[in-house]
């Protein structure tokens, strides 16, 4: 049985953790795009572990896989096992598809070029290369983890590319250009790190899900980072929405049981590009401090504000989500009231569904509806009878204005922090 466990608003909602908590009750857990511009924080037993490209599965000893959809960074994925080997976690349950594309060092230095020359109309990129190596790879000009594995083929198909790159390095950015034997060589070291873990992750997926076993997709980035659904051109260059663990992956839709939206119980976005229910004065700041909102993978301070139903509705709609998972539920505890946005104003007009058009988006001002909070520490709580009435109102009316159920509330970063309303795999 296949489910996917997505992200609902713009990234850093609570995956790993979801996914970690999940993770126990599954066999493999898949990762299907974006590369290491995720940063999924999962605390288990008080330990802290960041992952950047490496499912979070692992964490649970569950055969973690890189599925094809995803752009990996060779020296970031072998710096990333060598820290979990360290944690106690076995390395060989870590699977690379071989159709996997390369994240090569001249993207690295595309992604920080583009960004400059873009101005005061830069994405806010991680940095991570992720741009360019997507670009690479609908021009059909990307390297796979197939043909690293190739020396041969990889030297030639390197020094080609670096005709182009480095013409476009030296005469359009006025930069330095690579030189091909260093660069083949440093990532045919990488390759003899990465052999033993690739493989047809299509194969073995699809194996998996014949023989009865239990296969969770862990989404990176969220909904509104889509390259296509998302607050274009301000989103990430891969598919995190649903579709794009089919294509991510090797595994028809039919196989896809049920998807699951994860949400904060407020709004963050990392990077630029509208917001429309941004908080910016001393409760943005509030919420930023009391939910440690800085990025994961980049430590940038998170643009925080209310929760907008308006973008969960959409998630709802272009992911089919069949439910939620309700993050950071505890980092509200203590407001006399909450917002929710649950639609928008535009030039007079109310607008009910997220315009395409930015220009619009970015003007629009949300309507809210005010929500008595809660005073409790809820951290402790285990079981959704004892949240306080205020919070069970809280998530009832998200339940109404998102259009789905609530399956999972979080109360905490830790992996006992979670409240499980429906079962996820039943
Ligand atoms: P991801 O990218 O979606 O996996 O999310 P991140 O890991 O980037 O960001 C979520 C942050 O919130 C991490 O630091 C988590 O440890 C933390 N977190 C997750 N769930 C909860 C929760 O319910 N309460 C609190 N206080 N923190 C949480
Ligand atoms: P997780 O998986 C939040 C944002 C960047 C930038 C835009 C494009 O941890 O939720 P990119 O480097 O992908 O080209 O940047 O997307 N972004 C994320 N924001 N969480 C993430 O991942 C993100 N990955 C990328 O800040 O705005
Ligand atoms: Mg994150």
């Amino acid at each position: 049985m296949a489910v996917v466990l997505v992200g609902a608003q713009w990234g850093d909602e609570g995956k790993g953790k979801m996914t970690d908590f999940l993770a126990e009750k599954a066999d493999v857990v898949v990762r299907y795009q974006g590369g290491s511009n995720a940063g999924h924080t999962v605390v288990v037993a008080g330990k802290t572990h960041k992952l950047h490209l490496i499912p979070s599965g692992i964490l649970a000893g569950k055969i973690s896989v890189i599925g094809n959809g995803v752009v990996v960074d060779p020296g970031q994925m072998l710096r990333e096992i060598a820290g979990l080997e360290l944690a106690g976690c076995d390395p060989s349950l870590v699977k690379l598809s071989d159709i996997a594309h390369v994240i090569m060092p001249y993207h690295h230095r595309l992604d920080s070029l583009e960004e400059v020359g873009r101005g005061d109309r830069k994405i806010g990129t991680t940095q991570r290369g992720i741009g360019p190596a997507y670009m690479d790879k609908a021009a059909r000009s990307g390297i796979r983890v197939v043909d690293l594995l190739n020396p041969a083929l990889f030297r030639e198909k390197v020094a080609y590319q670096l005709t182009q790159v480095n013409h476009l390095l030296e005469r359009v950015y006025d930069s330095e250009g690579f030189d091909p034997d260093q660069m083949a060589d440093e990532y045919l070291e990488h390759a003899e790190g990465l052999a033993p873990h690739v493989c047809d992750t299509s194969v073995l997926i699809n194996d998996a899900l014949d023989e009865g076993k239990k296969v969770l997709f862990e989404g990176a980035q969220g909904t509104m980072l889509d390259v296509d659904h998302g607050t274009y051109p301000y989103v990430t260059s891969s598919h995190p929405t649903a579709g794009g663990a089919c294509i991510g992956t090797g595994v028809g839709p039919t196989k896809i049981r049920k998807v699951i939206g994860v949400a904060k119980a407020y709004t963050s976005r990392v990077g630029d590009g509208p917001m429309p229910s941004e908080l910016h004065g001393d409760m943005g700041e509030l919420l930023r401090e009391r939910g440690a909102e800085y990025g994961t993978t980049t430590g940038r301070p998170r643009r925080v504000g209310w929760l907008d139903t308006v973008i969960l509705r959409y998630s709802v709609r272009v992911s089919g989500l069949a439910g939620l998972c309700i993050t950071k539920l505890d980092t509200l505890s203590g407001l006399e009231t909450i917002k929710v946005a649950t639609a928008y104003r535009h030039e007079g007009e109310r607008v009910a569904e997220y315009p395409h058009d930015l220009g619009v988006f970015g003007e629009c001002e949300p309507e809210y509806v005010e929500l008595p909070g809660w005073s409790e520490d809820i951290t402790g709580v285990r079981s959704h009878s004892d949240l306080p009435a205020a919070a069970q109102d809280y998530l009832a009316a998200i339940e109404e204005m998102a259009g789905a159920p609530v399956y999972m509330i979080s109360v905490g970063p830790g992996r006992e922090q979670t409240i499980e309303v429906q079962g996820v795999f039943e």
